[in-house]
């Protein structure tokens, strides 16, 4: 998940080594993944505690308060956590709590929101609750089919889907087609109106509104965020800073670019992702997208590849203002890694797999370092490359020692439980079979769980460079279950049909949607 409404740099406004293998190749490995089955055991009891939790003291609400044992209901209400968990449930095999899951989507009313005036996020209903009922339909349909007795409890899913969409596909009635960022459903179906909306937003809903089309027989909902995503593959306005490299917000009015800032970080992250996963789902119709991301991605190692002055082993994405970089990055960035291999792994060209090795590597050493165990929200290092200056500046005082060791310095030191990190790790034991990416994911698991287990979940941390976490956030948002726990338990699991395939001659069946569904391809 992304979150996608402020920059990185607003983040921190409101807030206030690992040795390098001596070798990066992509096939220097360990042969075929093999699974860790004690391992991934011990993932699956994390989530049935999480699940647990939430279900003994928030269900049917959206979001469990683990340390007050209350629930808030920050989605609308539908049921968050049900879900966007429904998936990982299915993937472990979970029957019963599979069960539980669909008696509770089948009530859903996706037409409206109890509350009046409540706002719906467009990108995040579609990420979590539109890619949860997609990508369950498609498994429970296909190899997970034997988890449910009655078929016509499956059906429901793909129903309520086209229900959701139907109420979300106002956000389209915009002058241009580029979507309104949130709708309301009560009293009156209406849109915001904003004026502009980033290109995260309007990027990250083409793989589940083109799929829904392809399951209902529907066109309407692929065209729907098809046409908004013309405007960001022929950019007009504000110019792209490199080739590929565009800006991070476009005008619902015409679909011209407003400023030309950005990077792999949120607002503009899952644009880049979605490019080269439409390429995944169907090569011959998304051919653009794919040359859209290629362009993206040489700019990026050329120009946003950045060496911290202390550790010139790592590499981090610097963000972007125009031509101008600046070298601070986010656990959101972390994902960057498993886009760089799934690119190379589909189109063939090893330097991207690599140049995504290297980076999942550098991440991971933000786990490694911190007291916690656990990476920070925004963090920042001096380039040696740029001027010195704001932008460019020397860790405070309090970090000096730990930045010269560690190659970053903290700036935003929450974790609010999230998947980025092991998102990376996952995609690049698929790729090599190196158990030294199963080790970095069993110890990032171990400080994750070590340091937010508490009252009846697990809970967001204040500051991972305090050894215990430094407090507790009283929150365990749904993506801990969709996605941080899905892809640790996919690391240590057994070959299956929704594992990724991306050794040579592999073509996996299932594309990975920004949350962590699994979403069958096309063919
Ligand atoms: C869903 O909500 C709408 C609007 O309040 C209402 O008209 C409809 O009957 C509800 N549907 C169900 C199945 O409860
Ligand atoms: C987790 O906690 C146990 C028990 O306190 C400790 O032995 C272990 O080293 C910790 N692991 C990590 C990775 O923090």
């Amino acid at each position: 998940m992304r979150l996608t409404t402020n920059s990185i740099l607003l983040l921190e406004l409101a807030a206030t080594a690992l040795a390098l293998p001596a070798s990066m190749e992509t096939n220097k490995n360990g042969g075929p993944p093999r699974p860790n089955h004690a391992r991934a055991h011990h993932v699956k009891s994390a989530f049935v505690t999480s699940w647990q939790g939430y279900y003994k003291n928030a269900f049917p609400h959206d979001t469990l308060h683990p340390i007050t044992n209350s629930y808030e209901d920050d989605r609308d209400g539908w049921g968050v956590t049900v879900v966007d968990a429904l998936t990982t449930a299915v993937i472990m095999g979970e029957a019963k709590i599979v069960g539980q899951m669909l008696d509770h989507i089948a009530k859903i009313n996706f037409t409206t929101t109890e509350k009046p005036d409540d706002s719906i996020s467009l990108f995040e209903s579609n990420i979590r609750y539109l890619g949860g009922l997609i990508s369950g339909y498609d498994m429970l349909k296909g190899p997970m089919k034997s988890l449910v007795r009655d078929s016509s409890k499956v059906d429901v899913l793909l129903k309520q889907a086209e229900s959701l969409a139907d109420s979300l596909s106002i956000a389209f009635d915009t002058a241009s087609g580029v979507p309104d960022p949130t709708v309301f459903l009560n009293p009156t179906r209406r849109i915001s109106g904003s004026s502009s909306n980033n290109i995260a937003e309007v990027g990250t809903l083409v793989l589940e509104w083109t799929h829904l089309s392809d399951l209902s027989g529907n066109k309407k909902y692929g065209e729907l965020a098809q046409k908004g995503e013309s405007y960001l593959l022929h950019p007009t306005g504000s110019p792209e800073a490199w080739p590929g490299l565009v800006g991070s917000d476009v005008s619902t009015k015409d679909g011209s670019f407003l400023n030309s800032n950005g990077g792999w970080s949120g607002g503009s992250d899952s644009f880049c992702e979605y490019l080269i996963k439409m390429y995944q789902y169907d090569p011959k119709t998304f051919a653009e997208y794919k040359d859209r991301w290629v362009l993206a991605a040489d700019s990026t190692i050329a120009h946003l590849a950045s060496h911290p002055t202390t550790r010139k082993d790592l590499t981090y994405l610097s963000q972007y203002s125009g031509s101008r970089t600046i070298p601070v990055s986010s656990h959101l960035a972390s994902f960057a890694g498993s886009n760089f291999i799934l690119g190379g792994v589909v189109l063939g060209e090893d330097k991207y797999s690599k140049f995504g090795l290297e980076l999942t590597k550098s991440y991971f050493n933000n786990y490694k370092q911190a007291p916690s165990g656990i990476g920070p929200e925004v963090f920042r290092w001096v380039d040696g490359a740029l001027p010195a200056g704001d932008d460019n500046a020397p860790p405070p005082g309090s970090q000096q020692a730990f930045y010269a060791k560690s190659g970053f310095y903290t700036t935003v030191g929450s974790y609010i439980l999230r998947p980025e990190t092991c998102e990376s790790m996952y995609y690049a034991y698929r790729l090599t079979g190196d158990t030294q990416w199963q080790d970095m994911a069993w110890a990032a698991f171990q400080a994750i769980t070590n340091v937010t287990r508490a009252g009846s979940g697990f809970a967001e941390l204040d500051d991972i460079m305090q050894p215990d976490g430094g407090g507790f956030i009283d929150q365990m948002q749904s993506f801990w279950l969709a996605e941080t726990l899905k892809y640790l338990y996919l690391t240590f699991a057994a070959d299956s049909e929704v594992q990724l395939q991306l050794q040579a001659g592999g073509k996996s069946q299932y594309v990975f949607n920004t949350e962590a569904h699994p979403i069958k391809v096309r063919g």
